[in-house]
């Protein structure tokens, strides 16, 4: 086989929903990509559809281009070029059959292969075709969309060689940034199998006990550590005609499943179904956007869409802000239409996790893998047999999680063994926990500063504290990230908001100044910023200060503060001017991101924008950003900053052209193109450093002073919107 380390050029056949979603994937992890359909028309058609995908599939639109589209006859050598190729045509074993004969001939003979049959048996897939191709086939179930769902499910049958199971495994976890369950070769492998069966059940129990579609997404989204899709807007997403497929295939298949037919349509899905409103792709199922903002809900009892009202459940209320498994605890015990509908729906799903496991797994920790990595709960099923307990369920006695052991098949505990490229943040041991942040040992003489404000929020009294630990504190390499949702959502506009209220101008520059002498101490540590979410404004700030940035590629990178009527003023504009001046084309380009508030939607696009520099590293593997951002600090040191450059030309008249064709375009109001004037000013006229850090604070404050500005910030904290005036 292949060197797993060596694979370079990968082509996926099918151009439809999941190999164009694929493809698109493995394009944006830098592999070269060949997609193939039945012919380079339909490949050419189909692609099309896939580059406007709403959430996109590419970090940048350019990264399309890079991927060469063919069709299976006309461009067979193609697939013998390939060092993996992967099956993502129509779900029809025959088509999948034929297509198998068809390329095998042409198939290098130390290429990987799979396929991404949501249901098909894999060893059915592979029967008739020669050993060499049975030993090296496996089904490699991605999540749609590819791009954002980590979940993988590797399905080997029993004639994949050992080695090329382990190996394959290893590539996508380490090159193609998912986390991978071995799954059995069974229907539906295990998300589909038992994530379907919850998604069903929650419908049934739903229509059952007469509760409403919002009742039923508040219980099972938050309130029970899932995602905020929940049960029915998780439905329309995934699409209720995808769902009645898989429930058929799957009853079809599981003959002796005495559970199965909970996968029996639920009266609403029918009618739903026959009225063609699947879900989102159709722009309606159990919600419809109405006019504006308001949201249409499909009512359980009337079958028609009515107002979605707010949610009156005051016994889930009073237990929300209890941890996750106290909150399910005291749930279940309720006595109101919560307490009934996770007796209902809670515990069956667990109870048929149990029937299942060694069915379906090699453990039972994958199950719980695949809930939490696919479907986003934080406890798996059988996490939260353990904490119910087993007998409130009707299951024998036994934990399935003694320590760090968990109980295999046959009855043994056996460790789970603990991958340090996984570590968690929460998981380290805490040091000190101040007032704005916490103070964490990652080991090996690394330690994290975590911001713990709401949002990552960089308010006076975080910069005073931060300041104040790094002047006197004893740590020497530290990674400075967040430990809430986000790294951080910028500077406190409140306390701007009021000092211009009061014209406490003074106080404004000394914060800026402040916040300015803060990133040079960043600068001069070694320290590693870690972020991800959301980075903006002063966080930004502080984050690019740090000798190297250690991003997510999923993180909003950017300076927001000309939607406010601002501009980054604790060394943002300095820090741009720096990194992106070699070139007075791309610092034009800079200065208009930051005169209109551009934030880039990932990694990738921060960089191409000029936000990030080339040294810094974009970590592709959603779950490795702590463990980079380690491994970085381990080696990281200060970079002597460079000094303003002076030869950069034309680089006013570059500004000004940019300015007025934004403008002649209606993309910027008068006071857009006065705030870009400012950056042109400073960009142009700073000689030093130290110029540009003053003039950075004195146009700031210039602009604080502006009605506009403040009529932004009002809009801005009353609405949460930014005002274009
Ligand atoms: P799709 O219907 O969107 O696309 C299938 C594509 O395959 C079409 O572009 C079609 O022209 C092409 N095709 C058909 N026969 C071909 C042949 N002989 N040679 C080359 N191309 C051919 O289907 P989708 O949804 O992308 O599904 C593809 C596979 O992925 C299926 O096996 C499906 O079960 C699986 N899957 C689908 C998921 C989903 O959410 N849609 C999720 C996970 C797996």
């Amino acid at each position: 086989m292949s060197d797993p380390a060596s694979i370079k050029k990968i082509c996926v056949i099918g151009a439809g929903t999941m190999g164009s979603g694929i493809a698109a994937h493995l394009s944006n992890l830098g592999f070269e990509v060949t997609l193939l359909d039945a012919t380079h028309q339909m490949a050419v058609q189909a692609f099309g559809r896939a580059k406007s995908a709403k959430p996109p599939h590419f970090y940048v639109p350019d990264r399309a281009n890079e991927i060469r589209l063919g069709g299976v006859n006309e461009n067979a050598a193609w697939i013998g070029e390939a060092d993996w190729v992967c099956e993502a045509i129509v779900e029809r074993a025959a088509e999948k059959h034929a297509l198998f004969s068809r390329i095998q001939p042409v198939l290098r003979p130390d290429a990987f292969l799979s396929t991404n049959t949501s249901g098909i048996p894999i060893s059915s897939l592979a029967r008739g075709f020669s050993e060499s191709f049975r030993k090296r086939f496996v089904g490699t179930h991605f999540f749609n969309p590819p791009r954002y769902l980590k979940l993988l499910e590797l399905i080997p049958t029993s004639e994949t060689d050992p080695s090329v199971i382990a190996a394959f495994s290893a590539f996508l976890e380490e090159r193609v940034a998912r986390r991978v369950v071995v799954a059995k070769d069974t229907p539906g492998f295990i998300a589909n199998r038992y994530g379907m069966w919850c998604m069903f059940h929650a419908i049934h129990t739903a229509e059952k006990l007469r509760l409403t579609v919002e009742q039923v997404d508040a219980i099972t989204g938050f309130f029970l550590g899932r995602p905020k899709s929940a049960s029915f807007r998780l439905n329309d997403i995934v699409g209720l005609d995808v769902m009645q497929d898989i429930a058929v295939s799957l009853i079809e298949r599981c003959p002796n499943d005495p559970h199965i037919q909970t996968l029996k349509l639920p009266r609403s899905v029918a009618i739903l179904l026959e009225k063609g409103w699947i879900g989102e792709k159709a722009g309606q199922g159990y919600y419809r956007r109405g006019s504006g903002k308001e949201f249409l809900v499909f009512d359980l009892s009337t079958f028609a869409y009515r107002q979605k009202t707010d949610v009156d459940l005051p016994g889930m209320k009073h237990l929300e802000k209890l941890p996750l498994p106290e909150r399910i605890l005291k749930g279940l015990d309720l006595k109101d239409e919560t307490g009934e509908f996770l007796r209902h729906y809670l515990l069956p799903t667990l109870k048929y996790a149990d029937y299942l496991k060694a069915e379906i797994s090699h453990s039972v920790l994958d199950i719980d893998h695949v809930m939490q990595w696919g479907f986003g709960w934080q406890m798996g099923p059988f996490e939260m047999i353990d904490l119910i307990g087993p007998s409130r369920i009707g299951l024998p006695a036994g934990r399935y999680y003694e320590s760090s052991s968990v109980r295999a098949m046959d009855g043994a505990y056996t460790p789970i063994r603990s991958d340090p490229k996984y570590i968690r943040m929460k998981e380290c041991p805490l040091v000190s926990s101040r007032r704005n942040f916490n103070l964490r040992d990652l080991g090996d003489g690394v330690h994290s500063i975590g911001l713990t404000t709401k949002m990552g929020i960089v308010s006076p009294d975080v910069v005073e504290e931060l300041s104040d630990f790094l002047e006197n504190g004893s740590i020497d390499r530290f990674v400075l990230t967040g430990e809430g949702r986000s790294f951080s959502a910028g500077f406190d506009l409140r306390f701007f908001s009021q000092a211009i209220a009061q014209e406490r101008w003074t106080d404004i520059d000394r914060e800026l100044g402040r916040l300015q002498k803060l990133g040079e101490l960043l600068e001069r540590s070694n320290a590693v910023s870690a972020i991800f979410g959301h980075a903006l404004g002063g966080g930004l700030e502080l984050a690019i200060s740090c000798p190297k940035v250690v991003s997510l590629v999923e993180t909003q990178i950017g300076f927001p503060e000309a939607k406010v009527g601002l501009i980054p003023a604790g060394r943002g504009i300095t820090l741009m001017r720096l990194y992106n001046q070699q070139n007075a084309k791309r610092l034009s380009e800079v200065a208009i991101h930051l005169g209109t508030g551009v934030v880039a939607s990932n990694a990738v696009e921060a960089r191409s924008l000029g936000f990030l520099r080339s040294t810094d590293v974009t970590v592709f593997h959603p779950d490795r950003l702590i463990y980079e951002a380690k491994m970085a600090a381990l080696e990281v040191k200060p970079e002597v900053r460079p000094e303003v450059s002076q030869a950069l030309g034309p680089l006013s008249g570059m500004i000004d052209r940019l300015l007025e064709m934004a403008s002649a375009k209606g993309e910027l109001s008068a006071y857009d193109e006065q705030i870009g004037q400012r950056m042109k000013m400073i960009f142009s006229k700073a000689r030093t450093y130290d110029e540009c850090i003053a003039k950075e604070r004195t146009e700031f404050l210039d602009l604080c002073g502006r009605a506009l500005t403040v009529a932004r910030i009002n809009h801005m904290l009353e609405h949460g919107t930014p005002l274009r005036n």
